[in-house]
């Protein structure tokens, strides 16, 4: 496991291994006001304690009718700080760095958040509350949210933030095609599809400390892999300083990356390892990896710079350690659907 334990400089941090904690939201845990529980604290400090290089705090929301789910963590407010600063402080005692995910939901916001989801573009999708086109004045608005956000983060001593650009959120949903029809400048070309996020970027270099890191979490396919590789270019010509590679919008109407013959993992962390050929800005690759071997492999073929290890971090918090060391790690049972969406009670591998 030499390669995987081997450290790596981001900018001025050095990161003490290349596993990383991907954002997973901690269902349950937050209540409507967005606060950092001391449920929260424990979670990510087991996980530190356990030899994380590096971990991705949950996404949470720059505005409270931006959320995905009514429990999710806030950064929408200065009074977030507080709680934001006891993660930090639990995730650097165990030597791990930490970033947050900084998100909004878009189309994706559910009714018992907002009357009204806002999206790039109007939209008709399965649920009952209407999606409204934002309007420019309320674009600058949520780049505005997001720039404090970032800045919170900052004051609260994470050693960055992630953008969530993926999974169909609102940055998701102005990259895509699909979901941004616009015909203004925040829409059209990809350079336009881009731009909301973009000019977030380039406003929030300037008000960081130098050694902030700026992550982003991509689709590498949004919706094409041609498509994402193009995306990453245009966040590394922007200043970003690490690209974290999941999904993004899918749709028949286009084709899904086709892994080739003897790659030996899914087409997400095929993209992961596409891009990172395309890039020189680090990349976090993502999906379905569970054992140290398969991250070694990863990492040693220079096929990507990080790994990210989820579900299999959520059933066993001392995965790094474990991984070190050659000792058993509880494997995740991979249900259809993972439980920690709902009920992290009733995940079967711990309970
Ligand atoms: C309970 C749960 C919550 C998640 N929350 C987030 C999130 O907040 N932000 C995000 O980008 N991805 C989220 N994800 C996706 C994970 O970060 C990761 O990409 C996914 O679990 C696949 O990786 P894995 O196979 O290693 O688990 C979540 C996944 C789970 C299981």
């Amino acid at each position: 496991m030499a390669h995987l334990f081997s450290p790596i400089k981001i900018k001025n941090k050095e990161i003490k291994n290349r596993i990383v904690m991907p954002p997973m939201v901690y269902f349950g845990c937050a209540g409507d006001d967005g606060f950092v529980t001391e449920k929260h604290v424990r979670h990510y400090e087991a996980r530190a304690k356990g030899g994380t290089g590096l971990i991705v705090v949950e996404a949470a929301c720059v505005t409270r009718d931006g959320r995905l789910s009514s429990d999710q963590l806030g950064i929408w407010s200065d009074d977030h700080i507080k709680g934001l600063e006891q993660l930090v402080r639990v995730c650097h005692n165990y030597g791990a760095t930490v970033l947050i995910q900084i998100h909004h939901a878009g189309l994706k916001t559910p009714r018992n958040v907002a009357e009204v989801a806002f999206a790039p573009s109007q939209h008709s999708d399965d649920t009952d509350r209407p999606v409204r086109e934002l309007t420019i004045e309320e674009i600058k608005a949520i780049q505005n949210d997001f720039i404090k956000a970032a800045q919170r983060a900052q004051e609260a001593g994470f050693d960055g933030i992630e953008f969530h650009g993926a999974h169909g959120y609102l940055i998701s949903q102005f990259a895509s095609p699909i979901t941004n029809r616009r015909t203004d400048q925040y829409g059209g070309s990809l350079e336009n599809r881009m731009r909301f996020v973009v000019e977030i970027i380039q406003q929030l270099k300037d008000m960081v400390d130098e050694d902030f890191i700026i992550g982003y979490r991509m689709g590498g396919n949004e919706p094409t892999l041609e498509n994402g590789i193009q995306i990453a270019k245009i966040l590394e010509a922007a200043g970003v300083d690490l690209l974290h590679v999941s999904s993004g919008i899918s749709s028949p109407d286009y084709p899904q990356p086709e892994v080739p013959e003897g790659f030996p993992e899914n087409s997400i962390v095929y993209c992961g390892t596409q891009i990172k050929s395309r890039v020189n800005i680090p990349v976090i690759v993502v999906n379905g990896i569970r054992t140290p071997q398969q991250a070694e492999y990863l990492i040693e073929n220079n096929l990507a710079d990080m790994v990210a290890v989820g579900r299999g971090l959520l059933v066993d918090p001392d995965w790094a350690d474990k991984a070190k060391h050659g000792s058993q790690i509880v494997p995740c049972q991979q249900c259809k659907r993972c439980l920690w969406y709902t009920d992290p009670n009733k995940c079967p591998a711990i309970n």
